[in-house]
């Protein structure tokens, strides 16, 4: 099985980190690794790295990651298994000042809104129903309203405001969730010590790290008992998975789901990551 390796261009630490486990631990395992070549088909490669992304590489047909699987996680706003888990009110629209507006008003509570239609197209705006709606939606997203809007209804996502505390993310192979970590951007897999880590921070950047293992317990207890068979029925099998727990309630809900690769790793085991995904793949090989 070849495993071909798109360096992406960073001088960001975490991110360096990230790109240089992934073919090392590949190696580790007696695995040819080639060079991704951007003129190149890479049907049937297993891809690591995140560079192809980040140069917009075509990939043609890898085998990993399933690029069916890249688009379905794009599509989790319209999936009952989130809507049931996301712990909070939301409405989907067109992205239109105008049906923002509605939504918000519908919501009747300080909301965010978020593009959703493909990943990270532009940033999420805080409204409050209180305040002149419309004038805050030009101020934030100015021309992103022309640039993106595409007559989609449910495009946008406007959702109530929560206490959104100790966000972890799980990375879901084949169905499975395999291994998780809190959202601390500071971490990398070399900060790794448990399968599912248990260092988390109360609030995303807020700078104090804590050690949760009765909560990274829950969040994978979560995800294997309840989001990640739910979401397999609706034909959602490879992702990474964003969880919190609402500040008011204890409750656990999903922030969204990103296609797996490229997610950020945080302190996740990367090594059990790629030996879950070779698994998987070599189960599926025709014998
Ligand atoms: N409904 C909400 N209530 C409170 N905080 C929220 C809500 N939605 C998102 N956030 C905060 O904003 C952050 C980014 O949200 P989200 O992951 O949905 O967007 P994104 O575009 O993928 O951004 P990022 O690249 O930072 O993950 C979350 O990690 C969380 O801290
Ligand atoms: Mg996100």
């Amino acid at each position: 099985m070849d495993i071909v390796y798109f360096p992406r261009d960073t001088n960001d630490r975490e991110d360096w980190i990230e790109d240089t486990i992934q073919p090392r631990i590949a190696m580790q395992r007696g695995h040819n690794v080639i060079v991704g070549d951007a003129n190149k088909n890479h049907d049937g490669a297993v891809i690591i790295g995140n560079g192809f992304k980040q140069f917009n590489i075509n990939l043609g047909t890898p085998l990993w990651p399933r690029l069916e699987q890249v688009s379905k996680a794009n599509t989790y706003a319209l999936s009952d298994t989130f809507a049931n888990h996301a712990g909070r009110m939301f409405e989907l629209s067109e992205f239109t000042p105008e049906q923002i507006e509605e939504a918000v008003k519908k919501i009747d509570r300080p909301c965010f809104v978020k593009f959703v239609a493909y990943q990270k197209a532009t940033s999420l705006c805080k409204v409050d129903p209180t305040e002149h709606i419309e004038a805050k939606l030009h101020k934030h997203y100015m021309y992103e309203f022309v640039r993106l809007g595409r007559d989609n209804p449910n495009e946008c996502m406007t959702q109530e405001r929560v206490d959104m505390n100790y966000e972890y993310r799980v990375f879901v192979v084949d169905g499975e969730p395999v291994t998780g970590a809190g959202c601390v951007e500071v971490h990398t897999p070399l900060e790794n010590t448990t399968v599912f880590n248990s260092a988390m921070e109360k609030n995303r950047n807020g700078g104090h790290i804590e050690d949760r293992l009765d909560l990274s317990q829950s969040y994978e207890r979560f995800a294997r008992d309840v989001v990640c068979p739910s979401f397999a029925e609706e034909g959602f099998v490879d992702y990474s998975l964003d969880l919190f727990q609402d500040g008011k309630n204890g409750e656990l809900g999903i922030i969204e789901i990103n296609p797996i690769h490229p997610s950020g790793m945080y302190a996740i085991d990367y090594p059990k990551y790629f030996d879950s995904v070779i698994s998987v793949l070599k189960q599926n090989q025709p014998t």
